[in-house]
């Protein structure tokens, strides 16, 4: 029921919209009442041979039904525009709240099932806000009207025919408590399946390499099983108490054709009022009838809603704190003290970065070494305030992130990670992603720096060519370089370079090393890398193990007294020219 009202409240923008609705129903509901009353009135007329009074009754009669089909159309298309209108403000904020919402919160979600409740779950409140309600008051007008009328030409009679009433509205109740659970499941299936759809497409490259259809297609048949089971459910809840609820007022009928019936033969009701009370009844059988549909709309916008709320209650949880200010001015010195940080909220997850105090001054290059899995990504999110630490502060050139505004502390940090995203946009588009105003020299020169001019020169529309959804038309190394210029375009206090050239072959690298090296300049860095020739551009290298920084210092100092740096210039020069067997690295690195 709160979840009713609350998708009530999504009709609020449109108040004069579904007025209209109401009141163009509510008429085209007394043309409808008329009909049978005219009807009555027709047959006493034939009744009494009087020619004109007939006539008079059939044009009435014609009127009427013009009229209602007036009133029908006018409503439907003033419905249509409040259900569109209603549509496209809940994907506005569906869309909107999406983005609101913080990294940690998509970790956690199957992408299929975000896209299902922005589809599929819309698109059941929206109808339902749209006809269903307009379709469920006219249904009730029409009982209360058509009861009304009936009960003016006989008490008696108009108890026992309206007798099922109250029956059906128990047994429709009873259909939308056993229903709404049902069509729950059945949306959250489709969600499911969605979620398979999304992961089989998006994974469609793996899943051909490892000729993996055969698997994926058994999974989702039972998916699709799944939500067919459920669906059956539902439906045959459907199937047996709709026709049901259709069934009980032809009860009904049958006992005023009885009972009616021998009255007008006994004289005791004239045969006008018998036809006309026959046709309100018959005008009352079509809104019990659709009561079970308008519910079954009901109980699945309802379902939907409850789906849509549980992701626009989700308050996101990383915000700009009231009053949040600018970045205080400086060149980008990155502070964490004591920080710890677990992924997922549960408190026994275990911490990917445990008392981590790391001080780096403004304008340096810090390399961050450490095995897979020892939290170098984690760390360098905190500072953009991707994700907050559990415990511990982190802080821009002096000021706690907590406290700084997201968008003015992002827009000093770039990040540039191992599988960088493009955009289904132009080459230039995609560069100058953080600064669309930037002009073509600004993005050539950053292209340049990052030695991505010359391959982007040799594409066939040079910088206009639109690059695939995820970059499909370029090779990774190609997109890394694009990602790097992206970030040099941004021109930011802090750049953050993670794995970023890790597809890029040595000798291309020693020639980024140099645009690098400018870029460096001036600004933070932080550097995380595999291989020595790009931890060489670092001033200083920090050493994580299992969440831990463990050491810190310069290659030369940590050359000799770590064990651990050692494993890793010893077993971390993968690079080799192939052919000659020449290890390139030293060289590259400058060492
Ligand atoms: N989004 C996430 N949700 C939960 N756990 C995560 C998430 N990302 C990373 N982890 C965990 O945190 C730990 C540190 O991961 P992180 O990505 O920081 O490692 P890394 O040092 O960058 O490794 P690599 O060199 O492979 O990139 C790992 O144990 C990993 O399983
Ligand atoms: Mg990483």
């Amino acid at each position: 029921m709160a979840i009713f009202i609350r998708l009530l409240g999504f009709l609020r923008g449109y108040k004069s919209g579904v007025w209209w609705s109401g009141i163009l129903a509510a008429l085209a509901m007394v043309a409808t009442v008329a009909i049978p009353g005219l009807t009555g009135a027709a047959i006493g007329a034939v009744q009494s041979g009087d020619r004109d009074r007939l006539r008079l009754m059939v044009i009435l009669i014609a009127v009427a039904g013009v009229v209602r089909l007036g009133l029908t159309v006018a409503r439907r298309l003033i419905a249509g525009r409040v259900s569109l209108g209603v549509e496209l403000d809940l994907r506005n904020r569906v869309y909107e709240h999406l983005l609101a919402l913080e990294l940690g919160f998509f970790d956690q979600q199957q992408t299929g099932q975000l896209m299902s409740r922005a589809t599929v779950d819309l698109q059941a409140v929206r109808f339902f806000l749209g006809y269903g309600l307009v379709l469920i008051s006219q249904a009730a007008l029409t009982l209360v009207f058509a009861s009304v009328a009936v009960i003016v030409i006989d008490p008696l009679l108009a108890l026992i025919s309206l007798a099922p009433v109250p029956v059906v509205i128990w047994i429709a109740q009873r259909y939308g408590r056993q229903a709404r659970p049902a069509l729950q499941e059945v949306q959250q299936r489709i969600g499911e399946l969605t979620a398979d759809v999304q992961e089989s497409v998006g994974g469609v490259r793996v899943v051909k390499a490892f000729a993996a259809e055969e698997r994926r297609e058994q999974r989702f048949r039972q998916s699709i099983a799944r939500v067919f089971e459920q669906s059956m459910i539902s439906t045959r809840l459907r199937a047996f108490y709709n026709p049901f609820i259709a069934f009980l007022p032809q009860l009904g009928l049958a006992a005023l054709l009885l009972i009616g019936g021998r009255m007008v033969i006994d004289d005791r009701l004239t045969l006008a009022e018998f036809t006309a009370f026959y046709g309100y009844l018959l005008v009352l059988l079509g809104p019990m009838r659709t009561l079970g549909w308008t519910l079954g709309l009901t109980q699945r916008a309802t379902a939907s809603g409850a789906r849509l709320f549980e992701l626009l209650d989700r308050e996101p949880r990383i915000t700009a704190t009231p009053g949040a200010k600018p970045l205080p001015a400086g060149s980008g010195r990155v502070e964490l003290r004591d920080v710890t940080f677990a992924y997922g909220d549960d408190p026994g997850h275990e911490p990917s970065l445990r008392d981590v105090s790391l001080d780096v001054a403004a304008g340096t290059t810090i390399a961050l070494v450490g095995a897979t899995g020892s939290g170098k990504t984690t760390l360098v999110q905190l500072i953009p305030r991707l994700y907050d630490p559990t415990s511990g502060t982190v802080l821009v050139d002096g000021a706690d992130v907590r406290d700084v505004d997201p968008h003015a502390l992002r827009a000093q940090i770039a990040v540039v990670n191992d599988d960088p995203f493009l955009f289904s946009a132009t080459v230039a588009e995609n560069i100058a992603y953080a600064r669309p105003e930037a002009s073509r020299e600004a993005v050539v020169e950053a292209a340049r720096r990052a030695q991505a001019h010359d391959f982007i020169a040799e594409l066939p529309d040079g910088y206009d060519t639109r690059v695939g959804e995820r970059g499909l038309t370029v090779s990774g190394g190609q997109r890394q370089r694009i990602a790097i210029a992206r970030a040099l375009l941004a021109d930011p206090r802090v750049l953050i370079l993670d794995d970023a050239t890790s597809s890029i072959d040595a000798s291309t690298e020693r020639q980024i090393k140099q645009g690098l090296e400018a870029a460096m300049a001036g600004r933070t860095t932080f550097v995380i890398a595999h291989r020595l020739s790009t931890i060489a551009l670092a001033d200083e290298i920090a050493v994580l193990d299992d969440g831990r920084l463990i050491d810190r210092g310069t290659h030369e100092e940590l050359v000799k007294r770590s064990p651990f740096y050692q494993e890793i210039v010893q077993k971390g020069l993968p690079d080799q020219v192939f052919m000659t067997r020449k290890p390139l690295e030293p060289e590259v690195a400058g060492l």
